[in-house]
């Protein structure tokens, strides 16, 4: 753990030629203090983490594989999105962020790039919705914990200072999936540094964090929480089965990627999800954490009866256990929502939002 910190650190140091002023733990950047903050019609004012996870209900990741990130003028993705999202039924958006991409060499944000997250996170606010910034990077990460460090502690000493003042509906998820080179260990260093950074500008936000293990449950008791912060969301992804989840799929192993017309819905099939969901509720209670499921959905390429049938298990099962949800993804794939079309895939939106859940189209 403090090895990890030192190189990371060093190469902080060496890698951005840039004074970097190391304070209590709390490495600060030159550009952290001036901010050119989005404005919002409400303060920020501190929430209860499961009230907010209460408050969370039902959401949907957007964005992540958006054209608008590189070139606003192939946005497929429009803010007037948002309240069609809120209209659906949602409470939530997951805000897909892979921002190292958008970093110079001195891992500052590109402000083109910031100004297209200030008018996605203005609108999806002014439209009703919870807002979560996840930093995604995962792949990069995965390979290299101590460069990914660096990073992700760049991206939250400009992100944090600059949503300080959004309202509470505004929370920071550090990093999505850590894995493979981020190790328990590493992560739990890496996560305790990016939350100072946090902290220094937003000390009573709430905060996602996930396990290592690509958020896998199994992985939640490695988890090493500050007892001292309780405005921390505990997140978790999933996809079980595998072999049903992301039947077809082209980054999973080869066994998988050839599979197709794999079923769901046995009686056996439907224990196990029940026995993973109370595993996580179990772990909540022991440790009053409040959840959210942030990541969950099956590939385009399994048969779309039993998608309807996995999404809706999974939804209602989170839901009984009081966990807030967050479907993946809006487009473009596990769709939800058909771009060529401009409408929803309704199946799939009706498994997730009951449609006598639904109360009304403008608003509720
Ligand atoms: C990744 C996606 C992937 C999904 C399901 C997400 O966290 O960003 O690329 O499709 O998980 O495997």
């Amino acid at each position: 753990m403090k090895l990890f910190s030192i190189v990371s650190r060093a190469t902080a140091v060496a890698g951005l030629i840039l004074a970097v002023v190391t304070v209590a733990g709390c490495t600060t950047y030159p550009w952290e203090e001036k901010p050119t903050a989005p404005t919002f019609a409400q303060p920020f004012a501190p929430v209860d983490a499961f009230a907010q996870v209460a408050e969370m209900g039902r959401g949907v990741n957007v964005l992540g594989y958006d054209p608008v990130w590189t070139d606003p003028a192939k946005a497929r993705f429009q803010p007037r999105h948002f309240k069609i999202i809120h209209n659906a039924g949602f409470n939530t958006v997951r805000v897909v962020l892979q921002s190292f991409d958008h970093m110079d060499s001195s891992n500052r944000l590109d402000p083109e790039w910031l100004k297209t997250l200030d008018t996605m996170v203005t609108a999806a606010v002014g439209d009703g919705l919870n807002v979560i910034l996840d930093e995604h990077d995962w792949e990069l990460c995965g390979k290299d914990a101590v460069g990914c460090g660096v990073k992700v502690n760049a991206f939250w000493s400009q992100i944090a200072p600059r949503y300080k003042d959004a309202p509470h509906q505004v929370m920071f998820e550090i990093l999505n999936e850590p894995n493979q080179a981020m190790t328990p260990d590493v992560w739990n260093a890496e996560f305790h540094e990016a939350l100072a950074i946090i902290r220094a500008s937003n000390p009573t936000r709430n905060v996602v964090i996930g396990p290592s293990f690509w958020n896998g449950l199994e992985h939640l008791p490695d988890l090493d929480l500050p007892a001292d912060d309780q405005h921390i969301i505990v997140t978790f992804h999933y996809y079980h089965p595998l072999t049903f989840t992301h039947q077809g799929a082209t980054w999973v192993g080869p066994e998988i990627q050839k599979l197709s017309g794999v079923t769901w819905g046995s009686d056996a099939d439907y224990a196990l999800l029940n026995k993973e969901l109370d595993q996580v509720k179990a772990w909540s209670d022991a440790h009053s954490r409040p959840i959210l499921l942030g990541e969950f959905g099956a590939y385009d390429k399994a048969p779309m009866e039993y998608r309807v049938k996995w999404d809706s298990a999974v939804a209602r099962g989170a839901e009984a256990r009081g966990f807030a949800w967050a479907y993946w993804q809006f487009d473009p794939d596990f769709t939800v929502y058909d771009f060529s079309k401009d409408g929803w895939v309704e199946p799939i939106l009706h498994a997730l939002i009951p449609p006598s859940d639904k109360v009304s189209d403008t608003g509720r």
